[in-house]
Formats: C-alpha cells, structure tokens, sequence
C-alpha cells in the first residue's frame, strides 16, 4: 500500500465516525467510496460508519472486483454508476440522513427537483438539480442505469425512500456535500407550505459560474 492509500484510509475513517457522531448515519446505514489511482476503497457491507478500520476497507481493483479486506458494501454498483457516469468524481458519499430520507418519502416529491435550491450552498455543493431515482430494494443491481443516467448530468441523486447519493471531486468534499444535502432538506421541510423565495434562475447561473 502507498503512502497516500494509508492517508486516504485514515481520512475515510475520520470522516466516517464525523458524521456517525453527528447522526448523519445510524447502526450500519450509509457506505463511501474513495476514487484510487488504480482502483477504489470502499466501505465493508454492514459495517458502522462510526467504528471503520482502517486495514479492513474493502480494496477494489479499476473494474471494481473485490482484491482485499472485508467484504464490499452491497451497493458497489450504486457508487459505480457515478465513477463511470463522473470522470470527476473522485468519492461518493451514501447516507441514509433523516431529513433527506423524509423527502424521498412524500408522494408529491418533485422527480426532477425534490429538494428545491432555496440557498447558495446547495447550488455550490449539489449543483442546480437533485433527481429522484424510483425506489429499488438496497442492493438491487437494477438501479444502476438509472442512477448512472441521472449522474450524467447530476453530482448528486436522491433515491425513493431510502436516501441520499453524492459525489465530489474529493473526500471531504463528497461529505460536505452530503451534510449540505441535508441540511438543505431540513430547510425544504421546515419551509413546506410556506410562501420561500427560491433562487432565481440568474442567480442559480451565477452560482455555478463561480463554483460550478
Ligand atoms: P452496506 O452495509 O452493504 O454498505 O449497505 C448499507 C446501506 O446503506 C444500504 O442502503
């Protein structure tokens, strides 16, 4: 292993027990990957974001067959389908994070944008749209093309009612993104029924001009 494999395994647990000491993933809900020169880690299946070992992350060739440590995550295929969809991504983020599972369970989501852009941060971190993938079992294999063709021309997917998906240009990017989501989702819930100004289309341009 590299010097800088070890610094990312690290980083990965780190950030994992972050956000498990936050609430942002309960019990053993939510996996991240991390994009390697030649090939990916990701988290092990059934494992708890906030007790990761280093030595135990599953290590993924460029094809993404499984080379060492514990078993992957039943959803290799789900951060796959960025990977492919998303030469810039370089880690994806899955949570199962109250507020945005919340919104992936109202009937009258909008598909194309189930959490509206109300703030800056949202746009510089999710980008302008956020679609909503129809609901497949965890681990079912079919969501890939869907996912992979909503990555086309999203960073981020919301998933029926089971969660959030993202995917940065790095790590803690990847996790910033996803508590962003979050937190932009808690906003869209609060505001439910009430009158908000959304961003306009002009300052959404604006945004992602600058930081898209
Ligand atoms: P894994 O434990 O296989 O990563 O699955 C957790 C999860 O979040 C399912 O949606």
């Amino acid at each position: 292993m590299s010097d800088g494999e070890g610094a990312i395994r690290a980083r990965l647990v780190e950030l994992g027990a972050s956000l498990f000491a936050r609430g942002f993933s309960v019990g053993s809900a939510g996996n991240i990957s991390v994009r390697l020169d030649d090939g990916y880690l990701i988290t092990p299946t059934n494992s708890s974001l906030g007790r990761l070992d280093p030595a135990r992350l599953a290590r993924l060739d460029a094809d993404f067959r499984h080379l060492a440590g514990d078993k992957p995550s039943k959803e290799v295929f789900m951060h796959r389908a960025f990977y492919r969809a998303r030469p810039d991504a370089q880690a994806v983020v899955h949570l199962h994070s109250t507020m945005a599972t919340a919104i992936a369970c109202l009937a009258d989501a909008d598909p194309e944008n189930p959490i509206p852009p109300l703030t800056p941060y949202f746009v510089m971190r999710i980008g302008a749209r956020l679609p909503l993938i129809p609901y497949f079992r965890p681990g079912d294999p079919a969501m890939e093309p869907a996912i992979h063709a909503a990555a086309l021309t999203a960073r981020a997917v919301l998933l029926a009612n089971h969660g959030p998906v993202v995917s940065a240009a790095s790590l803690s990017d990847a996790v910033h993104a996803a508590e962003e989501l979050e937190e932009a989702a808690k906003l869209a819930l609060i505001l439910r029924g009430t009158n908000t100004r959304a961003l306009t289309p002009a300052q959404i341009a604006d945004l992602l001009g600058t930081f898209g």
